[in-house]
């Protein structure tokens, strides 16, 4: 992973919350909270939050959940929190790898998205097993690979084009780069984690045209940052190159494609 990888300040969060949200976090943050829903759980701790898509969902399907959601980038979290102003919901600036909470301090772990992105992975499952109670759930899902995932392997093959000799390779190589359902298992395994439950979730990703996915991908995200490290003045072509690919695939009206997560249920042992 690239250390520019994890850079979600700047433009990024407003777009990512526009345009990255609605396309393809909505439908499962829905899908984890349903799923925390069922537990009885409600001291939850949230990392990689985000701009709180997950936050929210949270708080408006268990009224009686109290909420600490968590980000390694202020800027993300600071967004959150303007959408947020709820008195259940603490927000706290935190390292998945470095957890700023006390052995057994929640009943519920959530990580929608984030664990790609961390550099050491069993790491920061032994951080959320740290923080757990006995019996406590780790709730987290991970994209599967980019060919299952339309928007995103599309958006790639065209920048791809347009950088024919150091092709941006961020949406392949995190967000869509930890999707070995045996290495995350055993992952789970190695940080203590040994009751594991993974589901395939597949979901459909909708916009008004293409040019909204083209926006959220190429301006949300940190592949902006590995746009603008080819050409500082390349972004609006870049979109533009993207919406054209879409726009062959898809048509010049709403857009409809394919995605594809793993999500999963970790428990620790009584
Ligand atoms: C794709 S976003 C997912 C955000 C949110 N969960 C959602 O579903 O929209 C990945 C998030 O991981 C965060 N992140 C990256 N590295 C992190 C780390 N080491 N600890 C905590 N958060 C991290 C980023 O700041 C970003 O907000």
């Amino acid at each position: 992973m690239s250390a520019a990888d994890t850079v979600f300040a700047g433009s990024i969060p407003e777009l990512y919350e526009r345009y990255l949200v609605p396309l393809i976090f909505d439908s499962y943050a829905l899908e984890i909270a349903g799923r925390l829903a069922r537990t009885n759980a409600r001291n939850v701790l949230e990392i990689a939050a985000g701009t709180g898509v997950v936050t929210r969902a949270v708080a408006s399907q268990l009224p009686d959940a109290h909420i600490t959601a968590t980000d390694l980038s202020e800027p993300m979290l600071a967004h959150a929190k303007s959408r947020l102003p709820d008195q259940r919901v603490a927000w706290k600036q935190a390292d998945a790898l470095a957890l700023p909470f006390d052995d057994g301090s929640f009943d519920a772990v959530l990580c929608q998205f984030g664990v790609m992105f961390f550099p050491d992975k069993v790491q920061a499952y032994r951080e959320a097993h740290r923080v757990l109670q006995p019996s406590g759930y780790f709730l987290f899902s991970v994209w599967d690979r980019i060919a299952e995932n339309e928007f995103a392997d599309i958006v790639t093959i065209a920048l791809a084009t347009m950088f024919p000799d150091d092709p941006p390779r961020f949406m392949p190589r995190t967000p869509h780069g930890y999707h070995d359902v045996e290495r995350i298992r055993a992952e789970l395994n190695e940080a203590g984690f040994s009751d594991v439950s993974v589901d395939a979730v597949g979901a459909r990703s909708k916009a008004r045209s293409a040019r909204d996915p083209a926006i959220a991908y190429c301006q949300g995200t940190p592949l902006r940052n590995e746009i603008a490290a080819r050409n500082a003045s390349g972004l609006q072509e870049a979109t533009e190159q993207a919406t054209k690919a879409l726009a062959r695939q898809f048509g010049d009206g709403p857009v409809d494609g394919r995605i594809r997560a793993f999500v999963i249920t970790a428990r620790k042992t009584a």
